[in-house]
């Protein structure tokens, strides 16, 4: 083996760092580095590997030509982080040109850069390096540290526990009262809930990860029962590719140990690109052992007035105006004021540390 360091070197964005991270630590498996061509068409174009296992995301890494164009397969480089640590080995196998309209278009479902993750695609490199990864040393969070467990290490967890069926659940926000009423229906026919908030890069004006993970802890302590759960960091960046995302989460929740994975409404939507309901139907499309693992599918959920507790249409016979809904947009214009939301749209523990980390966002400007 090679032990030198490699003089051919490659400076990634925190995006990529939160990928080499997940491939590190065997989130992504079977993926071990990324994607060489024959696997990157056979995702966009089939959502499978080249070998036909079901894989939905590109996982690729995307440089500019102009800098690293003399990288050519064969070579090995270095992937530095911007801190200027160098993080892994890249073993170039696979070097190509991707259609990215075509990715836009099959995996985000549309082409418009007003899509982050669309914008996101167009704003990378036009060169796709692929080969496996040569791990050096994983990337130290300051905070929260303790959260980022690794697959092995939460396995080890829930056999610890005796928990032989746990729900796993993604979340990109702070967990709402409609979240907590999915997540604790489901959790009535499970051992465990592994409440996995992703941790990497979201949009600008999603709430940061770490104003999320101290309402998590707040919310946890009060209201949860602390033998049943395990919060766990998703070190991963956001997609908002909807329902390939959502086939991609419940994967990556399976490598966690999980047996069930909640999907909701829009699950990692963004604005109207999707079906309310489309990252549940996608599900349908592969054969469940193909897939490993059990998905459980909630309605949109709320509070209802004359039910006096959190429902959906499945379950609350009554009209619209009993129901308490709020937008995104209303709720966050509320925190910003400082006005605390309902309690029955968020637990008042939850509110009072979103309004407080809205307050330092707006002071650091
Ligand atoms: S996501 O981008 O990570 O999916 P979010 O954190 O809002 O966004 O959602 C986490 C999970 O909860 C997803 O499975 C989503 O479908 C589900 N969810 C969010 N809000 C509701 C709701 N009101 N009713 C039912 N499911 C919901």
């Amino acid at each position: 083996m090679d032990i030198s360091l490699p003089k051919k070197t490659i400076t990634v964005d925190k995006w990529t760092l939160s990928d080499i991270d997940c491939l590190a630590i065997g989130a992504f498996s079977p993926l071990s580095g990324f994607m060489a061509e024959d696997d990157y068409l056979s995702v966009v174009e089939k959502m499978r590997l080249a070998n036909g296992e079901v894989w939905p995301l590109p996982i690729t890494l995307a440089v500019d030509e102009r800098i690293h164009g003399d990288i050519l397969p064969g070579d090995r480089v270095l992937l530095r982080g911007e801190d200027g640590v160098g993080y892994a080995i890249l073993q170039v196998e696979s070097s190509y040109r991707p259609d990215k309209k075509r990715e836009a278009q099959l995996v985000f479902r549309t082409r418009d850069e007003a899509h982050p993750g669309v914008k996101k695609l167009f704003e990378k490199g036009n060169l796709y390096l692929g080969g496996p990864l040569e791990i050096l040393q994983r990337p130290v969070h300051e905070q929260f540290a303790e959260y980022y467990l690794t697959p092995a290490q939460t396995r080890e967890a829930f056999l610890r526990n005796s928990w032989k069926t746990v729900v796993g659940f993604q979340t990109r926000n702070p967990v709402h009262r409609a979240h907590e009423y999915i997540q604790k229906a489901a959790l009535e026919t499970v051992d465990g809930l592994f409440l996995n908030p992703l941790m990497g890069e979201t949009k600008s004006d999603d709430v940061p990860a770490a104003v999320r993970m101290k309402s998590y802890l707040a919310l946890l302590e009060c209201y949860y029962p602390a033998s049943r759960v395990l919060l766990a960091a998703f070190p991963a960046a956001m997609r908002y590719a909807g329902p390939r995302e959502a086939v991609f989460h419940a994967l990556v929740r399976k490598n966690y140990g999980c047996t069930h994975f909640i999907v909701g409404r829009d699950h990692a939507g963004v604005g109207n690109y999707y079906g309310t309901y489309d990252a549940q139907h996608i599900f349908s499309e592969f054969a469940p052992e193909e897939l490993g693992i059990s998905l459980l599918f909630f309605e949109h959920s709320f509070y209802c007035k004359a039910c006096e507790g959190m429902a959906t249409t499945k379950t609350c016979p009554h009209e619209g105006d009993q129901h308490l809904t709020l937008s995104g947009t209303k709720v966050r214009e509320m925190l910003r004021n400082g006005v605390t939301p309902p309690p029955q749209f968020s637990r008042p523990e939850v509110a009072k540390i979103l309004i407080e980390g809205m307050r330092e966002r707006e002071l650091q400007g």
